[in-house]
């Protein structure tokens, strides 16, 4: 028995375990939603171009009076007289929407704290496109062009669109790898060959690989949607959010299991030493 494989089969398996919420996160309603990629808060969309446009629908019309009367600024939540959602957060394989309660802007008293309503289907080729989600939900009569919705963040989300797809496919790798280099794990503590070792060494390494590129695509992607949205979308009342729990958990996984492979190199190194 190898005592100190238990420390490669610990760092393993917390990767594992991370990989997988990163990818699952958000997959039900509620379910692990603070780990998403990004949030795009709409609780406010439209509340300065409605104030100032002079549109030709009458239902706009009215949803433009009603935030002018509103001289004191209180109207907390255009979304929800637009028939939208306060908040539209992104996972890897859906997107999450809902309501900030108790409402979505921060006072002395309430903090708002997201209530998910409804989680899209997963699919493995899911990217976000939050536009669309919004235009469906939109009363009848009103579009995403009323409300100014800049074409410099449908062109940021577009650019992300193949790299979600390939950060899908990086993270089941580097799961795949890192479950079997968990099993390899569990034999090593028992076999104390220097081939259980190098396997292991490889596994993890690829593991490794497949992940630092996962989360560096997925970084990337984190960054550029939010970066795009807060330049363009400020204007509009849009705010992006970067999820912090997600990139945590994708480069703690990927460090683990660079560690992970340092470990079963060294036991290589050992091996030998006994050996000579
Ligand atoms: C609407 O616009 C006017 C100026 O055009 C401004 O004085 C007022 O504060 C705005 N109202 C809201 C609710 O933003
Ligand atoms: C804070 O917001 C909550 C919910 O909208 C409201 O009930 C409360 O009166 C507000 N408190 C203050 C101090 O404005
Ligand atoms: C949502 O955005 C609005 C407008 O930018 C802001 O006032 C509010 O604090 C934000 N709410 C949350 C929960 O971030
Ligand atoms: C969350 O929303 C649901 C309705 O979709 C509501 O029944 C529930 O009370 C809300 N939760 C909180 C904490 O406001």
């Amino acid at each position: 028995m190898r005592i100190t494989a238990v420390v490669p089969l610990l760092f393993s398996l917390i990767a594992f375990i991370l990989s997988l919420l990163c990818v699952f996160a958000g997959s039900k309603r509620g379910y692990l939603e603070n780990g998403d990629l990004l949030t795009l808060n709409t609780s406010m969309l439209g509340r300065l171009t409605l104030n100032t446009s002079s549109s030709h629908s009458s239902l706009l019309n009215s949803i433009e009076s009603s935030i002018k009367g509103d001289i004191n600024g209180l109207v907390a939540d255009v979304a929800k007289k637009l028939n939208i959602h306060d908040f539209y957060s992104a996972h890897i394989l859906d997107y999450c929407e809902g309501f900030y309660t108790p409402s979505a802007v921060a006072n002395l008293t309430a903090h708002p704290s997201k209530n998910v309503t409804k989680c899209s289907n997963q699919t493995a080729t899911f990217h976000f496109d939050p536009a669309k989600a919004i235009q469906d939900e939109l009363k009848p009569g009103i579009n995403l062009t009323d409300l100014k919705w800049p074409s410099k963040v449908q062109d940021g989300l577009t650019a992300v669109k193949l790299a979600s797809n390939v950060m899908f496919v990086l993270y089941c790798i580097g799961i795949a790898a890192i479950g079997v280099a968990l099993i390899g794990a569990l034999i090593g503590v028992f076999a104390a060959g220097r081939f259980a070792a190098m396997i292991n060494t490889m596994l993890s390494f690829l593991a490794f690989f497949a992940l630092m590129l996962a989360s560096a695509i997925s970084t990337g992607v984190i960054v550029k949607v939010t970066d795009v949205v807060n330049k363009h979308g400020n204007d509009i009342g849009l705010a992006a959010y970067q999820g912090k729990t997600f990139l945590g958990m994708t480069w703690a996984a990927t460090i683990l299991a660079l560690l992970t492979s340092f470990v079963w190199f060294a036991e290589i190194i050992i091996g030998r030493r006994r050996q000579a």
